[in-house]
């Protein structure tokens, strides 16, 4: 590759926090107008890798070129300088000031009066969207007015009015509907047109070829390989990201659920004003949205009516498990009703970070006569037993590292996760709750949970499924409903599934 066309350059560039390689020996390089995926299973380290480059940590070794020039880059004032902007997975705008004051802030332009700077900048902010073909009008809105899409378009627009000439996006596709996914992707071959250098992390493969020009794969924080996208496959690259053969669907049996249009009883039903679902037997029920549309408070609402029914629903809704009115059960009533949850946030809400897999396992199960035993001071927990239960899902989940005594907090997300399925399903639950069961969980670990999701919906179980990703309910699910604005805003049984007509539902049409 000739130098001139070379944008970024890593050689040999590693990063370690303590004694943890997050990147080891780097090699690779980033074509000049290219669009340039980086993919790789969480914890691969390609938002490290993107730090390194925009001077948020120092590389330990190696040397980073751009545009063919060894530079040390300090800090990301210093990054910007040399054209490189990023927007982090979580964007970093100012809630609360308007667009115009957060894309300004540090950088406006030099006049002598605030409302003369304004008008500067809203020209020029004016003049680069239209250069670029981009859409935005509204300048004066705060940031949390805006949809996620917009907020995020503002990001780009700011690294442009900081004249960036590389943009790095740190799975910019997370939290977009499909719709808004296809604005970005037209924005980001318009930019690309104009010359820009795009880095795309991802783990979306699909999106990867379709979207890339070329793509570096990293696994356990090394490249594994930098390939043409229009010379590779999605098979190739997933064996590259984890080292060997996967499939992303689930692809074994799925019951036909032949009693339910004859008996369409439910075996759990929430009324209420904005939100009524009725989940059916033996059915898996989507619940599908961006992010931040009611489906947190629904959740809450469902796995624990005692707090939240009042907080969220103003304890006006009907409840009904197995027919029976539950309206302001506690989370262990429910769980005594056979209902279990995967809640949303494993790591705040399900796991004790510095208590081993035993306890953790334990945690709601305390009262469970399969793991108590009478001792000299009545009812006690007998861990051997508890012990053994784990032993026995280690196996079965195949959860790593295989031992009992290993904190939780030390386990990757994926293997977290593992354990709580197993806990989730150990007292043999027959509604199952399930929030992002796969949320930054590694591909080889999402085929384990997707199979024993839908093993228990085979065995006749009824799951209600919370996820932000779109793909995965349509993979799994047999119906689904689609919130917006706090409400249920449409409803889609299997045979009509369609990504894009879903997506409209989601952003409210
Ligand atoms: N500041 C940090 N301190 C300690 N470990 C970190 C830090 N940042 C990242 N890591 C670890 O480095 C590895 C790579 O992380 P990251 O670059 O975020 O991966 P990816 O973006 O590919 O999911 C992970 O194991 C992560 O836990
Ligand atoms: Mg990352």
């Amino acid at each position: 590759m000739n130098q001139t066309e070379t944008a970024i350059e890593f050689k040999g560039v590693s990063k370690t926090f303590g004694n943890f390689y997050a990147n080891r020996k780097l090699d690779f390089s980033i074509r000049k107008g290219s669009i340039h995926g980086l993919i790789g299973e969480n914890g691969a380290g390609k938002s490290t890798a993107m730090k390194v480059l925009f001077g948020v940590q120092p590389a330990d070794e190696g040397e980073i070129l751009v545009n063919g020039k060894a530079v040390k880059i300090r800090n990301p004032v210093h990054a910007m300088k040399l054209g490189i902007g990023m927007v982090h997975q979580h964007f970093m705008l100012a809630d609360s000031e308007t667009v115009l004051d957060n894309i300004m802030l540090g950088h406006e332009p030099s006049t002598f009066f605030g409302l003369l700077k304004r008008g500067k900048a809203r020209e020029e902010l004016e003049k680069i969207c239209k250069n670029y073909g981009l859409k935005f009008t509204k300048w004066e809105s705060r940031i949390r007015d805006l949809s996620v899409g917009e907020q995020q378009r503002v990001e780009i627009i700011k690294l442009l009015y900081q004249k960036s000439e590389v943009l790095i996006l740190d799975e910019p596709t997370a939290v977009l509907t499909p719709q808004e996914v296809k604005e970005l992707f037209e924005n980001l071959r318009k930019l690309k047109q104009e010359g820009k250098t795009i880095v795309l992390i991802s783990h979306k493969l699909k999106e990867v070829l379709e979207f890339t020009d070329s793509v570096t794969v990293m696994r356990r924080g090394e490249v594994v390989g930098t390939k043409t996208t229009s010379e590779t496959n999605e098979d190739e690259l997933a064996e590259m990201m984890v080292g060997r053969k996967v499939s992303f669907t689930y692809q074994g049996p799925r019951r036909i659920l032949s009693s339910q249009a004859v008996q369409p009883k439910s075996v759990l039903k929430f009324i209420s004003e904005r939100v009524s679902v009725e989940l059916r037997p033996g059915e898996i029920l989507g619940v599908a949205g961006v992010q931040g549309n009611g489906q947190t408070e629904f959740l809450k609402a469902l796995s624990n009516p005692s707090v939240y029914g009042e907080k969220y629903f103003k304890g006006k809704y009907d409840y009904l498990v197995n027919g029976r009115e539950i309206g302001d059960a506690t989370p262990l009533q429910l769980r005594n009703m056979g209902v279990g949850l995967v809640p949303e946030d494993r790591l705040s809400e399900a796991l004790l970070k510095q208590q081993d897999m035993t306890e953790n396992f334990l945690l709601g199960q305390h009262e469970d006569p399969r793991y108590t035993g009478l001792g000299l001071f009545g009812r006690m927990i007998n861990r051997n037993k508890v012990k053994a239960a784990v032993e026995k899902n280690i196996q079965a989940f195949d959860i790593r590292p295989p031992f009992s005594t290993v904190w939780t907090g030390r386990m990757s997300g994926g293997n977290q996760q593992k354990l709580v399925m197993a806990r989730l399903l150990d007292p043999q639950p027959s509604i199952l709750l399930v929030a992002h069961p796969t949320r930054g969980v590694d591909v080889g670990a999402i085929e384990k949970i997707h199979e024993a999701i839908m093993m228990e919906r085979n065995l006749g179980k009824s799951v209600i499924l919370f996820s932000s990703e779109l793909d995965e309910l349509i993979d799994l699910c047999d119906r689904m409903v689609v919130f917006f604005d706090g409400r249920v805003h449409g409803e889609f049984a299997r045979k009509e599934f369609d990504p894009w007509a879903i997506g409209k539902v989601m952003g409210g049409a």
